[in-house]
């Protein structure tokens, strides 16, 4: 029955504004696979289907010569042809000087973005590629807010950002997706060499292959228009509860985070808060971003050094009786903090230090029972952060550290870049101190602290200086080709970090620096390395597999939760915090007073009640078999202040981060032919008649004028719309 082609081309002839549409083929976009729009208080950004850019005929940018057919609009090509264009471009072409040129064309419908067979080396240094701006997080820099910079005044990672704003900044009048799927993309490829290459006299003519998309945001404007809206509508909900779901427009950016106390803080009873512990927080973030959310794994934005920061953590939890003690004795407190939405102006972080100053962290004061005492922001004294770990030039590293802060009180800042140093020496790297000029702190966590209280203080240890070496932060292609000695290499820094994160540690809380304390397990690094970097998807690997023991698929089913990204967005959708989650707990987790406990019911019979710890029923990586550990990590969502329908209104302003994204509907790409204009009355003609003599014959559409790959069964099954 070829009945549906009759109603696309009655459909399509009326809907598609001069376009004869005979739609061949049908291509599933997954959720995330495209550019939608985003706002932070003050504007929009991202892209939006509009009557102008949803069709185009398609053509293809492969070299860098080829952006010049923008200017030109491809009309010596295509002479008849006056519409737009979907340009398919492999995402390694997306560089500062064609970005311009993709902003400001009068003729593109949209882009069409893929993988290109290109790899990229941790240490390639030509391509500035990072999606982020020159001052990644420039607005909510402490520094900046405190009135001793202006505005993006150092600016880390001009070397390697595409635009000065970044892309992730930028409001598009075209529309972007991008296509994994091999079979996908052969369609398109083949779809456009059979219609629209030029003939060997440089002459085309129709039927051209053409493309139409659409990806409609429900929200527009910024985030505070959107996040007034959104209270009126849930106000409107609350009076019409029967109504069903609320007209959801947009929604805060949030997701997991994840914190892990070794020591156990204070428990006291509800009536008394004035114990008072301090702490030392060792930060690392969890998110990285793209243009393209599903799309931005973040390898060195992110991954190596939660690696550093796990393996600290792991051998922190072999050795947890004398870390114990040494607390209990100095009163002095590590805990491990890992924060989604850092990119997007600290989105976690910012939510941490407005709890801590609420007295709200890690939980909420509870009346009736028995509470852990909250973490308050005058107990935290150091952030220590380590960032993009793996990619040193040499065997060099920094730290840095805020120099009013510092010169407060010198000499417990300068025993811990001390055991610093001695950490990266013991694997053969250097660390550089800082020195005059360069005692402010790059963008890192520190930032939120250092905003809501004047005396935490920071120490990041990251392998730059004034300016990022690796030009793939927040990015597409950060995502490395790693050869075995560059591999072996990063695995080495990551150890080096993650010994002179327990060095540091160490001393902070008065402990003993040795053999045992600071010791790293490399196979650990080497395959979690495997696990979360070479490996395609989270639970490839053998010691993934085991650790989730069947649990996944039990939890998540969903598309988003296939893909490996650690984008985040206004739903908590990746798969990444759950990871992160188990693998902490494998870190820090003890079974040693739960060997009798035999059944996941009893384990979580256990956690009842309990104001500190966790009991999960957890498989070891290693064995695969399950055990009740217990632990005291918490897993938290994290809405930022500033667009949380719970906090007061006067909270939105720029202290914290105001961005939002706005709800979507992607809609399937339609691959179709384009005829001229003339053939496009007959053709409604035909079908119209055609409709009306009972829809029973199909005039034009011979099966081998509409099947670009033979060998495609959902090609002649056809699946419309
Ligand atoms: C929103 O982003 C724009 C463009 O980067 C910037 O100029 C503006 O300051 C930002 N607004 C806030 C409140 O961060
Ligand atoms: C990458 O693709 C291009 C054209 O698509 C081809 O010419 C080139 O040989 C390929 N390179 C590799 C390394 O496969
Ligand atoms: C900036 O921070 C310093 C140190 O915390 C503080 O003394 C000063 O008042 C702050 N300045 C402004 C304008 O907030
Ligand atoms: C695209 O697909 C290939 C193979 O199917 C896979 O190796 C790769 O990780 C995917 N890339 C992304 C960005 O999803
Ligand atoms: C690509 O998409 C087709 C459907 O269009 C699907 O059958 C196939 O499994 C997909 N391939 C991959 C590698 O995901
Ligand atoms: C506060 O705690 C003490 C014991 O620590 C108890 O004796 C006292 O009754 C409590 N006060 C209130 C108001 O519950
Ligand atoms: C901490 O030390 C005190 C004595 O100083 C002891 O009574 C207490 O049991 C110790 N607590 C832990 C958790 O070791």
């Amino acid at each position: 029955m070829k009945l549906w082609i009759v109603l696309i081309l009655i459909i399509g002839g009326v809907q598609c504004d001069g376009f004869s549409d005979q739609v061949f083929k049908t291509l599933n976009i997954g959720e995330g696979n495209a550019c939608y729009r985003t706002f932070n208080k003050t504007h929009e950004f991202g892209c939006q289907a509009t009557k102008d850019n949803e069709n185009g005929l398609i053509v293809r940018i492969d070299k860098h010569e080829d952006f010049k057919n923008l200017d030109s609009c491809w009309r010596s090509f295509y002479p008849p042809y006056s519409g737009k264009f979907w340009a398919m471009v492999p995402v390694d072409l997306i560089r500062r000087d064609s970005i311009s040129m993709l902003k400001s064309s009068e003729c593109l419908a949209g882009i069409v973005l893929y993988n290109s067979n290109q790899s990229m080396h941790p240490d390639e240094k030509t391509t500035a590629a990072s999606h982020d701006g020159d001052c990644p997080n420039a607005a909510s820099d402490y520094y900046f807010q405190n009135d001793t910079e202006a505005y993006c005044e150092r600016k880390f990672n001009s070397r390697g950002s595409i635009t000065p704003d970044g892309l992730m900044r930028m409001d598009w009048r075209v529309q972007m997706i991008f296509i994994n799927n091999s079979t996908d993309l052969d369609v398109i490829k083949r779809c456009y060499s059979m219609f629209n290459t030029p003939r060997e006299d440089g002459s085309t003519g129709y039927p051209y292959c053409g493309m139409s998309f659409r990806m409609t945001n429900m929200a527009a404007g910024n985030s505070e228009i959107c996040y007034r809206r959104g209270k009126n509508d849930a106000k409107l909900f609350q009076m019409n509860i029967d109504s069903g779901d609320a007209p959801q427009l947009c929604g805060a950016m949030h997701s997991d985070n994840i914190f892990a106390f070794p020591t156990p803080i204070p428990t006291t009873p509800f009536n008394d808060t004035h114990h008072s512990s301090k702490y030392m927080m060792v930060a690392s973030r969890m998110d990285s971003f793209g243009m393209i959310p599903e799309v931005s794994v973040g390898e060195v934005s992110v991954l190596t050094s939660i690696i550093s920061v796990l393996a600290a953590a792991r051998s922190m939890g072999d050795n947890i009786e004398k870390w114990k003690k040494a607390s209990n004795v100095s009163n002095r407190n590590i805990f491990f903090s890992f924060f989604n939405g850092e990119s997007l102006d600290y989105i976690g972080s910012g939510t941490t230090a407005y709890q801590m100053g609420k007295g709200m962290f890690p939980q909420s004061l509870r009346e009736d029972r028995a509470h852990i005492h909250p973490v308050l922001l005058e107990e935290l004294e150091y952030v220590l952060e380590v960032q993009q770990v793996g990619v040193a030039e040499g065997r060099k590293y920094y730290v840095h550290i805020d120099g009013d802060r510092y010169d407060q009180d010198r000499t417990p800042t300068d025993k811990i870049m001390d055991k610093i140093e001695r950490g990266l020496r013991s694997h053969g790297f250097d660390l550089e101190k800082p020195s005059g000029s360069q005692r402010k702190v790059p963008p890192s966590s520190w930032h939120s602290f250092a905003k809501a209280d004047s005396k935490v203080k920071a120490v990041l240890i990251a392998p730059f200086k004034e300016e990022y070496d690796y030009k793939r932060i927040n990015s597409i292609l950060d995502k490395n080709q790693w050869t075995s000695d560059e591999k072996e290499k990063a695995v080495q820094e990551i150890e080096a970090v993650a010994t002179s994160i327990l060095a540091a540690s160490a001393e902070y809380v008065g402990l003993e620096t040795d053999d045992v304390v600071a010791k790293v397990d490399k196979k650990l690094v080497t395959t979690l390395f495997e696990c979360l970097i070479t490996s395609n998807f989270w639970f490839d690997c053998d010691f993934m597999q085991k650790l989730d023991g069947g649990r996944y698929h039990k939890l998540f089913d969903s598309y988003g939760f296939n893909e490996k990204s650690t984008y985040i967005s206004m739903e908590t959708h990746t798969a990444f915090p759950t990871v992160l989650h188990w693998l902490t707990i494998f870190a820090l987790g003890s079974d040693k007073e739960t060997l009798n406990v035999k059944s996941e019911k009893s384990c979580s019979h256990l956690g009842q009640f309990q104001a500190m710890y966790t009991y999960t029923w957890q498989p070891s990586p290693y064995t695969g078999s399950f055990s009740c550990l217990k632990s005291a990590i918490v897993k938290k969502v994290m809405v930022s202040p500033a667009v949380d329908p719970s906090t007061p209104e006067e909270e939105m302003n720029t202290r914290y981060s105001t961005w939002m994204e706005s709800v979507y509907i992607i809609e399937n790409v339609n691959l179709y032919l384009m005829e001229d204009s003339s053939f496009e009355y007959t053709m409604l003609i035909i079908s119209v008649i055609s409709a009306l003599l009972s829809m029973i014959a199909v005039i034009r559409c011979s099966e081998a004028t509409f099947i670009v790959d033979e060998g495609e069964p959902a090609a002649e099954g056809g699946e419309p719309l």
